[in-house]
């Protein structure tokens, strides 16, 4: 089999010390024409390659778009290349694994793609919790919940989200704390008609497009779910707890800002407070309501997260 690397820097490096003993290897292949050698195997270019004899070109440089297009312009077999950094791009360049696994074997191939995530996992991150779907939602988002999840072991208090809609990311909060109390306060029913006065009529209407038990059969530990069905901060009357983790989506300032004051003071120590759309600009209220609540009562220790719609997770 003729197995070409694309790629003489760290991407290759990894790739050999990894998974691909050089041995296998026929060439390397470089972009700049440098020529000589790199771990014992001749290195040509990109020309030389394209008169070659391939099966198989693994694609190590981050310059994805870049090879692709010389590699189309000098009539390089496109169903031959294995592009590796796919997770530079968020997005996986190749049409197909098969050719590879075929050539490489599935396990090999497998062993090759995790080792490129856009996020990798450490093994001490224990078992996948997250369904697979959860990650077409904002990866970045649902990720770093993840992460975050995985540190609140010692962290006393339940879990809540404060503005559900469908479940989306109530869905993921409840897989990954299946042992906590999720709490979901939503009105199920939209917006406060006075708050979202001056909001899009498409977006008002779209949020009335739920239910509390659309949600619930949506989760996969329904029975750790308490519905606080209303309009909030009234729903939340009587509810004497502790939180260690706080999802807070509800788009607009004043119901931001009452979420803000109910839900920080209650915050264990080691706890976090996901503030979703703080960088949104389409949602400036969500913004508007941090400065007020730290105008009135001082900064929070928060960290932003540069996820689709600006994150803020504040610390407890
Ligand atoms: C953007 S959606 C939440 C999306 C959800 N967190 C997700 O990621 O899938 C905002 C939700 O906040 C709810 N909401 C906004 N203000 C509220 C309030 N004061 N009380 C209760 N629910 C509210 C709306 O009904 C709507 O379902």
């Amino acid at each position: 089999m003729k197995l070409y690397v694309y790629g003489t820097g760290c991407g290759a490096g990894e790739l050999i010390d990894s998974v691909l003993p050089v041995e296998r290897v026929t060439a390397f292949v470089d972009g700049l024409g440098r020529g000589g050698s790199f771990l014992g195997r001749p290195v040509i270019s990109p020309e030389t390659l394209a008169k070659c004899d391939y099966d198989l070109v693994i694609v190590t440089s981050g310059q994805t778009e870049e090879i692709a297009a010389r590699c189309a312009a000098l009539g390089i077999d496109p169903d031959k290349l294995l592009f590796l950094k796919n997770h530079l791009i968020c997005t996986d360049r190749n049409r197909s694994y098969e050719r590879a696994e075929s050539l490489l074997g599935s396990d090999f191939v497998k062993r090759l793609r995790s080792s490129q995530r856009l996020i990798r996992r450490p093994d001490w991150l224990g078992e996948e919790r997250l369904p697979p779907e959860a990650l077409d939602n904002d990866y970045v988002r649902v990720k770093t919940l993840e992460a975050l999840c995985r540190r609140l072991d010692s962290v006393p208090g339940a879990a809540a989200e404060l503005g559900v809609f469908r479940g989306g990311f109530a869905r993921c909060i409840n897989a990954l704390l299946p042992d906590r109390t999720l709490y979901l306060f939503d009105s199920f029913e939209g917006f406060d008609e006075r708050e979202a006065e001056g909001s899009g009529r498409g977006f008002v209407e779209a949020h009335r497009d739920t239910a509390a038990e659309r949600v619930l059969c949506a989760l996969p530990h329904p029975d750790r779910a308490v519905i606080r069905q209303g309009f909030f901060p009234d729903s939340a009357a009587g509810l004497e707890e502790r939180f260690a983790l706080v999802s807070l989506d509800v788009d607009l300032e004043e119901s931001s800002y009452q979420g803000l004051c109910w839900f920080l003071p209650r915050l264990s120590a080691g706890g976090y407070l996901l503030l979703h759309d703080w960088q949104n600009p389409k949602l400036p209220g969500v913004r508007a309501a941090l400065d007020r609540w730290e105008r009135e009562r001082g900064k929070v220790s928060a960290v932003p997260v540069c996820d689709v719609n600006g994150t803020l997770i504040i610390c407890g």
